[in-house]
């Protein structure tokens, strides 16, 4: 990064995209000039709400129509295009649990959730009730979560109203969404499912989406894994629990006054490439062969493939303790491959319809040649298991968002409850959340963090966290 020191944005960004690093990360576009937009000239294309290009905030032309069709397509109820990411319609799916049932509401979640869920959860008074997913042996990997599990934590607490899953996960961990639409159905409870990483799902070969499976409420991210630009994504909804009125207002006024044409353009155009399946046979075929090329010939190095249903797009490369994921990926990056994310244990490489041949072929032949330079075996397992952190909550999320706070250094902390959410990012799933209370390994594992190269987030310079005041 050094050499970027006296660049302004612009030019910092004309640099990097012109020189030949290959993108193994969001946008599914891949920057690959077939998926491009109006020739690239894109500030001739920005527009405002001008007669003929309806209003996102009412839709009733246009943007009407594209929505109806993609809700056509999935055969669900709604479809609002969102031009603020996941993170815009995580915050209104879960301001319509507060809106549908008031403030203290008790909402059964995953706790590998993103942060965005954690955020709602302060902004609208909800009470989470947490399910800590397990690991796969030596990973480092969460599992996805059962219905049977679901099913046991709605009859304690019967006052839950509402689920929230990611699925799949950063590293392509499906739940059973189908079995566990089921049983919460049954209790009346709303299912929303932050699919932030499978707008790609039920197109050819890959697993179906949570929408055809009965889900509620399903947040598509386009920008991850269909050739779309960043901060596109849908929201689809299936009629039933979910007030779709009311959700439709809340939309609105999480989302600027202002969206952009090109923005949803590019999301339309995403969605006709899925809708049509331009491209994924041979996307899927091209995906195969390259798994399978990495799991025979890689031999210190592994593919990570589980049992469980899983999303084959998310390439995740085990580094099976020889070396710490962030080297890894700093080896790939000297080699001018950029990946998604790097974890103590591996690395994932996001992959879409946008790849290119020579894409998958880079990523195999500096994979074969770093697995063949690997000569010994490192220590890097113990980062592994320090990894399986359950903090305690002490604290209600929104109760320790409100409450005086104050800073103190992190190795201080111990005891203390968490004001803030912190994150390594990515993946930004919190490591301690608002209101959990400080313990000696949550301490250990984030002064790992913190003097690595991973990015953490809620910890500022001077190595101070924010706690609940006494
Ligand atoms: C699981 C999950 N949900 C939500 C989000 C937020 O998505 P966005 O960046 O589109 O706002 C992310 C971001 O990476 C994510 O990984």
């Amino acid at each position: 990064m050094e050499d970027y020191d006296f660049m302004e944005l612009e030019n910092r960004l004309k640099v990097y995209c012109e020189d030949s690093y290959y993108p193994f990360h969001m946008p599914g576009h891949k920057r690959n000039p077939d998926f491009s937009m109006f020739g690239c000239k894109m500030g001739c294309y920005d527009i405002t709400e001008i007669p003929g290009f309806d209003n996102l905030a009412n839709p009733s032309d246009i943007l009407k129509e594209e929505q109806d069709r993609i809700s056509a397509f999935y055969g669900c109820d709604k479809t609002f295009l969102l031009v603020n990411g996941c993170t815009g319609g995580v915050l209104s799916a879960m301001a319509l649990v507060y809106a549908m049932y008031g403030a203290h509401t008790k909402v059964l979640m995953g706790r590998n959730c993103h942060r965005s869920v954690y955020n709602a959860l302060c902004l609208n008074n909800l009470i989470p009730v947490y399910m800590w997913p397990e690991y796969f042996e030596n990973s480092g990997i969460l599992c996805g979560i059962g219905a049977d599990e679901v099913k046991d934590f709605l009859n304690r607490e019967p006052d839950i109203k509402a689920l929230v899953i990611t699925s799949p996960t950063y590293e392509g961990v499906l739940s059973d969404m189908n079995a566990i639409a089921k049983v919460c159905h049954e209790k009346g409870v709303m299912v929303i499912v932050d699919e932030a990483h499978g707008a790609h799902l039920g197109a050819e070969g890959f697993p179906m989406d949570s929408v055809r499976l009965g889900c509620d409420i399903v947040i598509h991210g386009l920008h991850k894994t269909l050739p779309a630009l960043t901060q596109t994504a849908v929201m689809h909804v299936n009629a039933g629990i979910a007030d779709i009125g009311l959700l439709g207002r809340i939309i609105s006024m999480y989302q600027t006054s202002s969206p952009s044409y090109i923005l949803m353009t590019s999301a339309v155009k995403a969605m006709d490439i899925y809708m049509n399946g331009t491209g994924f046979k041979e996307y899927y075929s091209r995906l195969k062969k390259l798994r399978s090329e990495l799991r025979e010939n890689l031999t210190k190095l592994s593919l990570f493939e589980p049992y469980e249903i899983y999303d084959p797009s998310k390439i995740v490369i085990m580094t099976n303790g020889y070396m710490d994921g962030a080297k890894l990926a700093s080896m790939l990056r000297a080699r001018k491959l950029e990946i998604e994310m790097a974890a103590p244990g591996y690395i994932i490489c996001m992959t879409s319809v946008g790849d290119t041949n020579e894409g998958f072929s880079r990523l195999k032949m500096v994979l074969f040649d770093i697995d063949a330079s690997i000569k010994e075996a490192g220590s890097h397992q113990r980062l592994v298991e320090m990894s399986h952190l359950r903090p305690r909550i002490e604290f209600a999320p929104c109760d320790a968002f409100a409450a005086r706070r104050e800073r103190v250094v992190l190795r201080a902390a111990v005891g203390r409850i968490c004001a803030s959410n912190i994150c390594v990012y990515p993946p930004g799933v919190p490591m301690i959340a608002t209101g959990e209370v400080f313990d000696s390994k949550v301490i250990d594992m984030l002064s790992y963090y913190v003097n690595s190269p991973y990015e953490v987030i809620g910890i500022d310079k001077e190595g101070c966290v924010e706690v609940v005041s006494r």
